[in-house]
């Protein structure tokens, strides 16, 4: 089984072929750092044109890498959701059309599927249910992990996203764009004890996170004059950390019966943030899985192994008037936390 995965629900235009036995033919990816880091953050128009601009000939360049054509891929997968709309919009559409000119089947995929599934791409051994903590850049989730299409979130952030937290640092520090590896790279210059900060929710009976009031008291070291750049970043990520830790350790408690903590999405990057899960693991006697570092930012080769699961699961296609979703939970039972926004 072949299929080609599509991804364009932020800033990064991307494309690949994923075979069921895990192999990924060929994939491309275009970030759109340039174009954004003059205003600081993602433009959504700007990704949506850009997305556009980019992606038929990413994908005419993939498949011409793989060495086949349309007619060889058994289905088309693509980000239908949560993400910026107009992006997403772009990749469903293109899906839409390859579906239908080639006669193959749609899968229109979960943008937080792909990220759940990413580490059973990258490693065969990794058997339902599992804990899973989801850091990206728009999501901070615990989830159980029962099967494809079957999610369970334990815990969730009542404000900012773990990566919107680190975006927002590299902002106020002047780390420049995107922030995240920015605040990891300053951070190792610094003394992480040096900067007293909050750890929101530390110790809280409900398993949920908090990061709006840390980014604030950054802000507020940064004004002050007082602390050294590094020091700040370092005393964040460390911060930032501790609340991670505290919350999962809660959240795990209510799993007893996983076979794993697992860690996906954009902050799994983070060297630090590794050690430190893979340390909470350990002290559960669980095995600690996390997806290589181009795997745990969007990419297309986990929307085409999410599709690849799908089928396997048994789902059916997708009709060719799916809807894109500005919004899609992974578990639409989970109820709304009191004190969230909108996040999911
Ligand atoms: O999963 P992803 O590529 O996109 C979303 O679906 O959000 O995650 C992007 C997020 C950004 O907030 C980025 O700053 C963060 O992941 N990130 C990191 C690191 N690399 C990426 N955060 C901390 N340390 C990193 N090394
Ligand atoms: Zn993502």
């Amino acid at each position: 089984m072949l299929v080609l995965g599509i991804e364009s629900s932020c800033d990064e235009t991307a494309a690949a072929l994923v075979t069921a036995d895990r192999t990924i033919v060929a994939e491309a990816i275009a970030s759109q750092d340039d174009a954004h880091r003059p205003f600081g953050g993602v433009v959504p128009e700007i990704a949506a044109r850009a997305h556009a601009e980019r992606l038929a000939p990413m994908i005419s360049q993939v498949l011409a890498d793989g060495g086949v054509t349309l007619a060889d891929c058994d289905a088309i997968a693509a980000t239908a959701g949560p993400g910026l709309i107009g992006g997403v919009m772009v990749g469903l559409v293109t899906a839409k059309a390859l579906a239908m000119a080639g006669d193959k089947p749609l899968l229109a995929v979960n943008h937080l599927e792909g990220h759940a599934l990413s580490p059973r791409l990258a490693d065969p051994a990794l058997q339902f249910p599992y804990a899973l903590l989801l850091v990206s850049g728009g999501h901070c989730q615990l989830l159980r992990v029962e099967g494809v299409g079957r999610y369970t979130r334990i815990a969730t952030t009542i404000d900012d996203a773990l990566g919107e937290a680190f975006d927002k640092t590299a902002k106020i520090l002047g780390l420049g764009f995107p922030g995240g590896p920015a605040v990891e790279r300053h951070a190792a210059h610094g003394n992480s004890a040096a900067v007293p900060l909050p750890r929101p929710l530390l110790g809280s009976a409900e398993p949920h996170f908090s990061f709006a009031g840390l980014k604030s008291a950054v802000l507020r070291a940064h004004d002050s004059g007082q602390h050294d750049s590094a020091d700040i970043a370092a005393s964040f990520q460390r911060a930032a950390i501790d609340c991670l830790l505290d919350r999962t350790r809660r959240g795990l408690a209510r799993m007893a019966d996983v076979t794993a903590m697992v860690v996906a999405g954009g902050v799994a990057r983070n060297a630090a943030v590794r050690e430190a899960l893979e340390a909470l693991a350990a002290a559960h006697a669980l095995p600690f899985i996390a997806p290589p570092p181009a795997l745990c930012t969007d990419n297309a080769a986990m929307i085409a192994w999410a599709g690849i699961e799908r089928l396997q699961a048994g789902f059916a296609a997708d009709p060719l008037d799916v809807a894109a979703r500005p919004r899609w939970p992974l578990d639409p039972a989970a109820e709304a936390v009191r004190g969230a926004g909108y996040k999911a």
